[in-house]
């Protein structure tokens, strides 16, 4: 996963979205760099294969993160643990999906395109703000 200083790309990010963990929101921003550096590469027109390149990567970051982050509603006993990571998977077949739309060579550029330039709102609908629901329980446990 990147880091927020190896690009100039401003993602965008609001105090809204901290979760109340600093290393999952160091994640929630990477994660939001990826889906901008993708949308970027779609509206300049980048070749085919460094679109699924990219796509592949927030793929690979996604996962990587929901392990973390599973890992850590388990160890810190919350609630809704199983039900999260069940939600997780569930995102995960979803950009499996977008991700295999966007390789077959007999599907339209335009309508792959458009689903591309949305994978920013998903990250952020999806995966940051669907995080909220375990906010008030980590900085419970982090003593804040
Ligand atoms: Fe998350
Ligand atoms: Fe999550």
């Amino acid at each position: 996963m990147g880091s927020l200083a190896d690009n100039d790309i401003t993602p965008i990010w609001s105090e809204a979205f901290e979760t109340g963990d600093p290393e999952i929101d160091r994640q929630h921003q990477c994660l939001l760099v990826d889906s901008v550096r993708l949308k970027a590469l779609v509206e300049r027109g980048a070749p085919r294969d460094e679109v699924i390149a990219a796509l592949t990567a927030l793929i690979a970051d996604c996962s990587a993160h929901f392990r973390f982050e599973e890992a850590m509603l388990r160890n810190t006993n919350f609630p809704r643990a199983e039900v999260h990571a069940g939600q997780h998977q569930a995102i995960e077949a979803m950009l499996q999906q977008l991700a295999n739309m966007i390789a077959d060579p007999s599907g339209t550029a335009p309508e792959s395109d458009q689903l591309t330039i949305t994978m920013e709102q998903k990250i952020i609908e999806i995966i940051v703000r669907h995080d909220l629901d375990f906010k008030s329980h980590l900085l419970a446990v982090h003593g804040r």
